[in-house]
């Protein structure tokens, strides 16, 4: 019985340690759908919209895109997009660098991963 009991109590915490790896980690393909809320703004072609081009973002400094304008704000930040800082930007872009142009956010952690993940399968700079 105790057998049983520690059997089926050493299955519910394996099942816990995987659903919070899968918190961990994005979904490229569902990030590359939800993109759509930011191709408005941002090619990944290397182009520059009415914000910077996003390929190569990931692991990246900020504000290095050539021929973009970006906020002052931003171009001092020395942030460099990692995982976690983009992160904390897609939240809440003005919480993380104040007088940041950007202003939109992503309110939802797993569509946030998601974006993330999709970004990072860009490859970096
Ligand atoms: C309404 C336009 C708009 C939308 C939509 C938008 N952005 Fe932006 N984004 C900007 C602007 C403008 C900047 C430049 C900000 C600055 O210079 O302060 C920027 C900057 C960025 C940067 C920093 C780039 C760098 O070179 O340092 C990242 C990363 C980023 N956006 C990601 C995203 C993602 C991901 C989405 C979709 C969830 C998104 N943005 C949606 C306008 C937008």
């Amino acid at each position: 019985m105790e057998k049983a009991l520690r059997l089926i109590s050493s299955l519910a915490m394996l099942a816990i340690a995987d659903q919070a790896a899968a918190a961990g980690t994005g979904d490229p393909a569902n990030g590359q759908r939800l993109f759509s809320r930011c191709s408005g703004c941002h090619s990944i072609q290397g182009d520059n919209k009415s914000g910077p081009a996003l390929n190569g973002v990931f692991d990246r400094k900020a504000a290095v895109v050539e021929g973009y304008s970006y906020s002052s704000a931003l171009a001092n930040s020395g942030i460099t997009w990692t995982e976690d800082r983009l992160d904390t930007y897609l939240a809440g872009p003005t919480r993380l660098v104040r007088g940041t142009r950007m202003t939109i956010s992503v309110s939802k952690e797993q569509d946030r991963a998601d974006i993330i993940a999709y970004l990072k399968s860009l490859g970096g700079s």
